[in-house]
């Protein structure tokens, strides 16, 4: 899938999945100033559709906040009917046709985008009015 190439001015970071000794799924995402963007995604085709894409997902999404990263944001093929269905399970939606986007091939790529929701905590209560919680 989508763009190899880093950002130059971005830094990477990934993410594995792990089932005993082996490497079920991994992700690699560029973390830019307001939001990540996924490089790289896959799932192996032998654990697929029994929810570990979700759970990486939600992994990356859990990393959003209103104060700093708000959006996660990927390129998928026009082709790559599964990938659009997973993330748009996941409230991602898509934002821009990219025409001609890849070198290897005359497809189009879609610009997915999922925006931070402030949970209800968040969406409540006004920054910097409890200092310390305890249970
Ligand atoms: C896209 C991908 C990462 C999804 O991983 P996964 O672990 O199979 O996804 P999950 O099991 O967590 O799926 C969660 C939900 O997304 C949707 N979904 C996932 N795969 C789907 C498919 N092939 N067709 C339709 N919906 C799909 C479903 O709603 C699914 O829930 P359900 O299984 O209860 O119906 C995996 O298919 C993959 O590695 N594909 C090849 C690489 C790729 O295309 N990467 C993304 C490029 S941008």
């Amino acid at each position: 899938m989508v763009r190899r190439r880093l950002h130059p001015l971005s830094q990477a970071a990934q993410l594995v999945a792990e089932h005993g000794e082996k490497v079920v799924g991994f992700m690699i995402y560029e973390l830019h100033k307001t939001r990540l963007h996924i490089l790289n995604f896959a799932v192996a085709e032998s654990v697929r559709r029994q929810g570990v894409g979700l759970q990486m997902a939600d992994k990356l999404i859990s990393k959003l906040s209103s104060q700093r990263r708000t959006r996660i944001t990927l390129e998928v093929r026009e082709t790559n009917l599964p990938a659009q269905m997973f993330f748009k399970t996941l409230d991602f939606r898509a934002t821009t046709v990219l025409r001609s986007y890849y070198e290897d091939s005359p497809e189009d790529a879609y610009l997915m985008q999922y925006r931070y929701v402030a949970d209800a905590v968040e969406a409540t209560l006004p920054m910097g009015r409890i200092d310390r919680l305890a249970g």
